[in-house]
């Protein structure tokens, strides 16, 4: 016997109630209540209970499988999943509609498939004859991969089974339903249902999991939070709709660092992986204009050579007008106030833009001294040398710190052929050899300011 009941659900944040409110009282949304039905059922979860259990067991007695990771051959996707997918873990990976998701994993797959076997392509989305055109374009055929359009989990799982396959891609989470549920699919409760029985089967029989999963147009994937919190990695894959190259970041990861970046570039024939970001950043850069700076950032393990644009004009209003794009703004505040104080330079009556070439967002401290540069550069409207590069944290006494990873800085910019560098007197004083650079410690940003524009 069975008894039907409903409820009303943030579709936001997952908070309950038993009557439909206007306001969330948890996350505090409006209008985000809808009516769910759950069906309480005595059937026990059919697909997944023989599996196998697992007994409590002493922590000594746990073999630590490294060698237990799948390489998909994709390195910029290995990289960001910490060096390859690790068997039986679920992988989320969030995007605007027609980012790429759908190509990303059915290339991975194709690569997968040739080394591993049997790989299973699950879509609630769209028929075998649609993704067979997407696999047309990118040259894949393979027996091994499979194809499967159904949107009943229980129906999945059961194909998961009898296939074994080597991995398992849900296109999208959105479109899946389980049975157990009343509720209609892509709803909170679907949806996070969904997904926690996708990962206790994934636990049980160590088999990987793509989930792809649709991004909201606030950004957040959509149903709950609980979603990320209960897959082991969440990868959002970003970019904008004018630029053809894609960037793939890891915002949580059981099993490798957050700060990995992929970066793609969507071609005529699928997703090309970019082995040469700095060069791709750097390649339409201004010649000898003012108001363009080189840095080298650091983004988990590697090194990228990024240009700031500054853009520094009269205010025609009473009011300064600051933008940044791709930089925090506060942060540009705060500096543009330790030019005008530091270093006399007035910026008060100015407008002040600040933008990030190529639709990079950095949040490192290191980009402070390339903001500095930039700003200076445009407001005394002398074009930097377009062979130098910088990097430091400023403070607001303008001393310049020290930052992490200076050699492997350095060796990137060296690399692609940069001549001249100012950097932290703090890391000039420990670096071991030039790297074929000439370069400069700073102490503060008036010495910087002094060095760059003499
Ligand atoms: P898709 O993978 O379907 O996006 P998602 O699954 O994230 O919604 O990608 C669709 C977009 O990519 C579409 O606008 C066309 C473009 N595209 C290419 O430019 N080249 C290609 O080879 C492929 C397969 C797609
Ligand atoms: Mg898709």
């Amino acid at each position: 016997m069975s008894k039907a009941k409903t409820f009303f659900q943030c579709q936001a944040c997952g908070y309950m109630s038993p009557k439909w409110l206007g306001k969330c009282p948890d996350c505090g949304a409006w209008n985000s209540f809808a009516e769910e039905k759950k069906e309480i059922s005595s059937r026990y979860s059919s697909v997944v209970a023989h599996i196998g259990k697992s007994e409590p067991k002493p922590l000594s007695s746990v073999k630590h499988e490294t060698g237990k990771r799948i390489i998909t051959g994709i390195n910029e996707l290995d990289r960001v999943l910490g060096g390859g997918i690790v068997s039986g873990s679920v992988i989320l990976i969030g995007g605007d509609p027609g980012i790429g998701k759908s190509t990303l994993l059915i290339q991975a797959l194709s690569r997968i498939s040739k080394k591993h076997g049997i790989v299973l392509y699950v879509s609630g989305e769209e028929s075998p004859e649609q993704i067979k055109i997407r696999a047309d374009r990118l040259s894949i055929n393979s027996d091994n991969i499979i194809l499967h359009a159904e949107t009943s989990l229980e129906s999945i799982l059961h194909s998961a089974v009898n296939l074994r396959p080597k991995v398992m891609v849900i296109d999208s989470i959105q479109t899946i339903y389980t049975e157990e549920i009343m509720s209609a699919p892509g709803s909170v409760s679907q949806v996070r249902e969904c997904a926690a029985k996708l990962m206790l089967f994934a636990k049980k029989s160590d088999l990987p999991v793509f989930i792809v999963g649709h991004v909201t147009k606030e950004g957040a994937i959509a149903g709950p939070r609980v979603l990320e919190h209960i897959v082991d990695t969440v990868l959002y894959f970003e970019g904008d709709s004018g630029h053809s190259y894609r960037i793939l970041r890891a915002v949580k990861n059981r099993f490798g660092s957050v700060n990995e970046i992929g970066i793609f570039e969507m071609s005529d024939s699928g997703l090309l992986e970019v082995e040469n970001p700095s060069e791709l950043f750097l390649l339409e850069r201004p010649v000898n204009a003012s108001g363009s700076t080189v840095v080298a950032t650091t983004e988990g393990t590697r090194t990228l050579m990024v240009e700031i644009q500054s853009l520094v004009t009269q205010t025609t209003f009473g009011m300064p007008r600051r933008t940044t794009i791709g930089v925090d703004f506060n942060r540009v505040n705060l500096l543009i106030a330790v030019l005008e104080k530091k270093v006399g330079m007035h910026l008060g009556g100015m407008d002040v833009f600040v933008n990030v070439v190529g639709g990079l967002k950095i949040i490192e401290p290191s980009v402070d001294l390339g903001i500095i540069t930039t700003i200076a550069s445009s407001f005394k409207n002398i074009p930097v040398n377009p062979g130098l590069f910088v990097f430091g944290e400023v403070g607001l006494s303008g001393e310049i710190r020290a930052v992490a990873q200076a050699e492997n800085r350095l060796k990137e910019a060296s690399k692609i052929g940069f001549k001249t560098a100012v950097i932290p007197y703090g890391n000039y004083q420990k670096i071991r050899g030039d790297f074929g650079l000439q370069i400069s410690g700073v102490k503060n940003v008036q010495e910087c300011i002094e060095i760059i524009f003499s």
